[in-house]
C-alpha cells in the first residue's frame, strides 16, 4: 500500500520507521516537515491512504483538501470531535472512506472493553465509586486526552451512578453523580490511563500504560488496511469493539 504521511512529528516519524521495517507498505509523501509547508498534493494523489497525525487546528482543512483528491484517510489527530458532523459531510460529499480513533493502540482498545465490562459489574454489585486519571508528556496539546474522554464515556454508559464528567480541579466536594477524571502533564510519558473502583471492601485498579508510540502506529496501519476501498466514516474503537477487526 502507498501511504501519505500527514504530519511528521512524533507519530509521523514513528509510522515512517514502522513502514520501513515491515516492508509491506511504502511512504510516497511526507507532509508538514515544517509547519509552513503546503500539502504535497502531487504525491498525496499517488497514495492509497493518507494517515494524519497533526493538530486539531488544521485537521478540518487537511481533511477537506485530501478528501477532494479522493484519497481515503486515517485520522489519529485528537481534539477535533465537536466537528464530527462537518467531517461526515465532507466524507459523504467526496465519497471517500475515513477512519478515526482517539487511541489506535490495540492494547488500549482491549482496555476499553475491559473497563466497560468492569464498570457494568462494579456499577451493579458492591457499593463502588469510580474515578479516572491520565498522564502524558509535556508536549501534548490537548487535555484531557481523547482516550480519557473515551474511557469516561464508557464508564458513564455502564456505571449507572455516574452521569456527568468532571475534569477540572474541584474546590468543593464532588457530587455523587459526577465522574472525576484528572489529567497530569509531565516528562515523557507516552500515555498512562488508570481507572479505579473503590469500595469499603476493596479496590479494583485498571491501568493501560503505553511504553512507546509503536502501538499507536501499528493500529493506524491496521486501520489504513481496513479503510482502503471503503466509503463512509468509521470509528476504529467501535470496529474493534464489535469484533470487525480481529
Ligand atoms: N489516536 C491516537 O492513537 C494518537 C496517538 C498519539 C498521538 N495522537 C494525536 O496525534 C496528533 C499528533 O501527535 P504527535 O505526538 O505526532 O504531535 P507532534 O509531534 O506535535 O507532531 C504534529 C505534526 O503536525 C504538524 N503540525 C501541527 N500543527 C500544525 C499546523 N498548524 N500547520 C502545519 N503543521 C502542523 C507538526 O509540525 P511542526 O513539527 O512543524 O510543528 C508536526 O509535523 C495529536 O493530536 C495527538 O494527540 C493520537
Amino acid at each position: 500500500m502507498k501511504i501519505a504521511l500527514i504530519g511528521y512529528g512524533k507519530m509521523g516519524q514513528e509510522l515512517e520507521q514502522l513502514i520501513k521495517q515491515d516492508k509491506k507498505h511504502e511512504v510516497v509523501s511526507i507532509n508538514y516537515k515544517n509547519k509552513d509547508d503546503l500539502l504535497d498534493v502531487k504525491n498525496i494523489r499517488r497514495a492509497d491512504v493518507a494517515i494524519d497525525f497533526t493538530s486539531a487546528e488544521i485537521i478540518l482543512d487537511s481533511i477537506k483538501k485530501i478528501a477532494s483528491l479522493g484519497i481515503p484517510m486515517v485520522v489519529g489527530t485528537t481534539g477535533w470531535y465537536e466537528k464530527i458532523t462537518d467531517v461526515e459531510k465532507i466524507v459523504k460529499k467526496n465519497k471517500i472512506g475515513l477512519i478515526y480513533a482517539k487511541n489506535f493502540s490495540l492494547g488500549a482498545n482491549i482496555f476499553f472493553q475491559i473497563v466497560g465490562f468492569a464498570s457494568r459489574l462494579l456499577g451493579k454489585y458492591g457499593n463502588y465509586d469510580v474515578a479516572g486519571f491520565e498522564m502524558h508528556h509535556i508536549g501534548k496539546k490537548d487535555s484531557p486526552s481523547g482516550t480519557a474522554k473515551k474511557l469516561a464515556s464508557i464508564i458513564m454508559e455502564n456505571f449507572p451512578k455516574k452521569k456527568k464528567l468532571e475534569t477540572q480541579r474541584l474546590d468543593r466536594q464532588i457530587r455523587e453523580d459526577e465522574l472525576h477524571f484528572a489529567s497530569l502533564r509531565a516528562g515523557r510519558y507516552f500515555g498512562y490511563h488508570e481507572v479505579l473502583f473503590d469500595s469499603l471492601a476493596d479496590e479494583v485498579k485498571l491501568v493501560h500504560s503505553a511504553h512507546t508510540r509503536r502501538g499507536f502506529a501499528e493500529g493506524a496501519l491496521l486501520a489504513a488496511e481496513y479503510i482502503r476501498g471503503k466509503k463512509g466514516i468509521y470509528s476504529f474503537e467501535e470496529l474493534f469493539g464489535k469484533g470487525v477487526i480481529r
